[in-house]
């Protein structure tokens, strides 16, 4: 779909909420949460850029890669790439009511199923973000993962098991949200979570489990040493706690502490182009998530703008491929990075 027309669209959608600016980098947008901003200073949000931009490429092409497979493994599910769809919730109070809680889920997960991914869904104070999810991935044959807000582990339990029910192919926490006023506030209270918590979840649920919102080593060992099936280094897009480093800056720690686990690391936040994906698959992520491109493209242009964001993705992602020598996404090179 053309994409001036998408971002247009989506600018008038959103109300104000997203400028939907030339580039997606938080600084209009700081502060903005609610919304669709990082939080408080925005200093998250654009760390996450920066520390991004901060790593290069070595250009190289005296080799013979000229079709690079994007082809990735996801709990023994083929992805047509490394990219997923991250959750988005509240749509409401987040961008202005831009589309329903249900015509969003349902456009993200089945634009992700037709671009041979899968999407994450959300979760928040209203039992309409969950239930949203859950109709969407249901319809789409499982293809989704939901996300369940930092409750109880026996809620959490609950959560997972309809889930599963629905096909799901796997099922996480956003722990970063911990601290979600808007959570406790509505008398559904979160918190953080010990390595017991995340044991007990992982025994009593049988689908892939994952927790998001890992940023330390020590934490994320704990995970591999709950049995958990794959992390998301990520800091919610910046909408956690202001001033924390960008995901790309501690990632390769974190991926070379659990290197040896069978868990999956992922990460997000900031990921706005091809190189981008590159950089960090090269620094030890398995695979990335999107957040915000992908809600400008849900907005502006339905499913068919979600699968103009992930092809514009999947052709740059293969574009730094051929340029850095690189055959296969299951297997990038740390020397790819100057
Ligand atoms: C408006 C908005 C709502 C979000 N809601 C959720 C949510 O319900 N659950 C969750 O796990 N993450 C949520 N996130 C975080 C995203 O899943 C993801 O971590 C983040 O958007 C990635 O950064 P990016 O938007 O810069 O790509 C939300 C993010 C935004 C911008």
């Amino acid at each position: 779909m053309d994409w001036k027309l998408m971002q247009t669209t989506a600018r008038e959608k959103f109300k104000g909420a997203c400028r939907v600016c030339p580039v997606c980098n938080g600084v209009v947008c700081s502060g903005e949460v609610p919304g669709m901003g990082g939080l408080g200073s925005g200093a998250s949000f654009r760390n996450n850029i920066a520390a991004l931009a901060a790593f290069k490429l070595n250009l190289r092409t005296v080799h013979s890669v000229s079709q690079p497979d994007l082809r990735c493994s996801v709990f023994g599910h083929e992805l047509a790439l490394p990219v997923l769809g991250a959750a988005i919730g509240g749509l409401a109070f987040n961008m202005n009511g831009a589309m329903s809680e249900a015509d969003y889920a349902q456009t993200v997960v089945s634009g992700c199923a037709q671009a041979g991914t899968v999407c994450m869904t959300g979760d928040g104070p209203s039992p309409v973000t969950f239930e949203s999810g859950l109709a969407a991935i249901r319809q789409a044959g499982g293809k989704g993962i939901p996300i369940i807000k930092p409750r109880d582990p026996e809620r959490i339990v609950e959560l997972a098991r309809q889930a599963e029910a629905a096909g799901a192919i796997a099922f996480g926490i956003d722990i970063d949200a911990a601290a979600l006023v808007n959570m406790t506030n509505a008398g559904q209270p979160v918190g953080p979570k010990s390595k017991q918590d995340l044991a007990y979840i992982k025994r009593h649920t049988s689908i892939p489990f994952i927790v998001k919102g890992i940023m330390t080593v020590d934490e994320a060992e704990a995970c591999r040493d709950a049995g958990v099936d794959a992390i998301v280094v990520s800091n919610h897009g910046g909408r956690a706690l202001d001033h924390t480093p960008g995901t790309a800056e501690v990632l390769p720690y974190i991926a070379e502490a659990v290197a040896e686990a069978p868990m999956q690391v992922w990460v997000d936040s900031g990921i706005r182009s091809g190189a981008d994906v590159l950089k960090l698959l090269a620094l030890g992520a398995n695979a990335v998530l999107i957040g915000r491109p992908l809600a400008q493209g849900a907005v502006g242009g339905g499913v068919d703008g979600v699968a103009t964001i992930l092809d514009k993705l999947r052709n740059e992602l293969t574009t730094a491929m051929i340029l850095t020598g690189t055959a296969r996404v299951s297997e990038v090179s740390a020397d790819i990075i100057w």
